[in-house]
């Protein structure tokens, strides 16, 4: 009951972070280049694999469900902010509203950009990826392990700390000792933008 009022108040906290998506798609020049490097990289990680069906989870206002659908693949985006998800439906993207929690279905690869880190104990959300996952779950996270990583996050607390959603400085080693636990094994790790973030891509290792 108390796990469930603390997600409560963190959906209720992106979904105001949602309400004028048009102030949230302002990128300062820094901004654009770390989604331009992100793109890039993201699209170098899939093309090493056939990801086949995807769903993005925690999709937000579309940013990386819009970079996998532009590039032709099979795609569905999933968020717990109306907001966030109106917005995707207005640029054409494939979004639902529904929690990672209530998915039944299951997909061959399961993403997430910037989600993981903003839960006080991400693990049971990383467990729902992978329980919906046959193959693969990748993320993209901050990586707090670097100095530029750290810096940014700074930066973003100075200057953002009003309207962004506060974020926990796991590390790399957190997410890879959780998925190893759960049988899924880190099969690629690649730096982005100075190493601000990283993309995370596990496999899963039982039969
Ligand atoms: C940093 S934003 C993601 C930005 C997005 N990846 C993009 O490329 O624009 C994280 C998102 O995760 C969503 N979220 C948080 N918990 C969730 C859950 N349990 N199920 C689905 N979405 C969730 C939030 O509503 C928020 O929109």
């Amino acid at each position: 009951m108390a796990a469930d009022n603390c997600d409560k108040r963190l959906y209720d906290k992106w979904d105001k972070r949602w309400q004028a998506p048009e102030d949230n798609e302002r990128l300062t020049i820094v901004g654009r280049g770390m989604f331009k490097a992100k793109k890039k990289a993201l699209l170098a990680v899939l093309q090493g694999i056939d990801p086949g069906a995807i769903c993005e989870v925690g999709c937000g206002l579309g940013y990386t469900l819009g970079f996998l659908q532009e590039a032709g693949y099979r795609c569905v985006g999933i968020d717990v902010s109306a907001n966030a998800v109106q917005e995707c439906l207005r640029k054409g993207l494939n979004a639902r509203l529904q929690k990672l929690e209530d998915v039944t279905e299951e997909f061959d690869l399961v993403s997430s950009d910037g989600m993981l880190e903003h839960f006080l104990n991400f693990e049971p959300y990383a467990r729902h990826m992978m329980r919906i996952s046959r193959k693969y779950v990748l993320l993209i996270q901050p990586n707090y392990d670097s100095l530029s990583g750290q810096a940014l996050a700074f930066l973003a607390n100075v200057l953002r700390r009003q309207v962004n959603v506060y974020e926990y400085n796991y590390r790399i080693r957190d997410f890879v000792s959780v998925f190893a636990d759960n049988d899924f094994q880190l099969i690629d790790s690649r730096p982005v933008f100075f190493d601000v973030c990283r993309i995370l891509l596990f496999e899963r290792t039982e039969v």
